[in-house]
C-alpha cells in the first residue's frame, strides 16, 4: 500500500482537486487496491469546509467527484505518509520546517517536479477566475499522471 498526502494553503482549491484527480487515475488504471489518497492545508483557515466550489465544477466537467473536508497539515501527516506532495515552493518551505528529521525531509516533493511540460509552482487560482481553474485542472493531471509512472515505477 502506497500512501499520498497533497498538500497546498488552503486544501480547499488545488489539493482537493489533486486528490480526485489522482483517485480517478488509480481506479483507471485498476490500482485501488493498492492507494490511499488524501490532502490537507498548511493553514487553517478553512478547516471543515468542502472543496471550493469552482474546484468542485472544474471536477465534475471530468467526472471527478471531490468529497474531502479542509484539514491542516500536522506533524503526524509525516508518519501517516510515504509521499507528500506540495503544490508551491511556499507549502513545501512549510511543510519542511514541521519535519522532525531526515526521514520526514524526504517524503516532501513539489508537484512539478512530475510536470513533462516544466517546473516551479501549482499556481494558486483562489483569487483568479474560472478559466484559472480549468488551466490549473490541466497541469494537475499531467502531474498526477507522472506521480503515479513515478511510484509505479519505483522512481521515487
Ligand atoms: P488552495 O487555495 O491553497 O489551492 O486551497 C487557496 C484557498 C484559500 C486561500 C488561499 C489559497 N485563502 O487565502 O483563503
Amino acid at each position: 500500500m502506497t500512501s499520498v498526502l497533497f498538500v497546498c494553503l488552503g486544501n480547499i482549491c488545488r489539493s482537493p482537486l489533486a486528490e480526485g484527480i489522482l483517485i480517478n487515475l488509480i481506479k483507471t488504471r485498476g490500482l485501488t487496491a493498492k492507494y490511499t489518497i488524501d490532502s490537507a492545508g498548511t493553514a487553517s483557515y478553512h478547516i471543515g469546509k468542502h472543496a471550493d466550489p469552482r474546484s468542485i465544477a472544474v471536477g465534475q466537467k471530468h467526472n471527478i467527484h471531490l468529497p474531502s473536508r479542509a484539514r491542516q497539515f500536522t506533524t503526524s501527516d509525516f508518519d501517516k505518509f510515504d509521499v507528500i506532495i506540495a503544490m508551491d515552493s511556499s507549502n513545501r518551505r512549510n511543510i519542511l520546517a514541521l519535519a522532525r528529521n531526515t526521514e520526514d525531509e524526504a517524503k516532501v516533493h513539489q508537484m512539478r517536479d512530475f510536470d513533462p511540460n516544466g517546473r516551479g509552482d501549482v499556481p494558486d487560482p483562489y483569487y483568479g477566475g474560472d478559466s484559472g481553474f480549468d488551466d490549473v485542472y490541466t497541469m494537475l493531471l499531467r502531474c498526477c499522471n507522472g506521480l503515479l509512472d513515478a511510484i509505479e515505477h519505483n522512481r521515487l
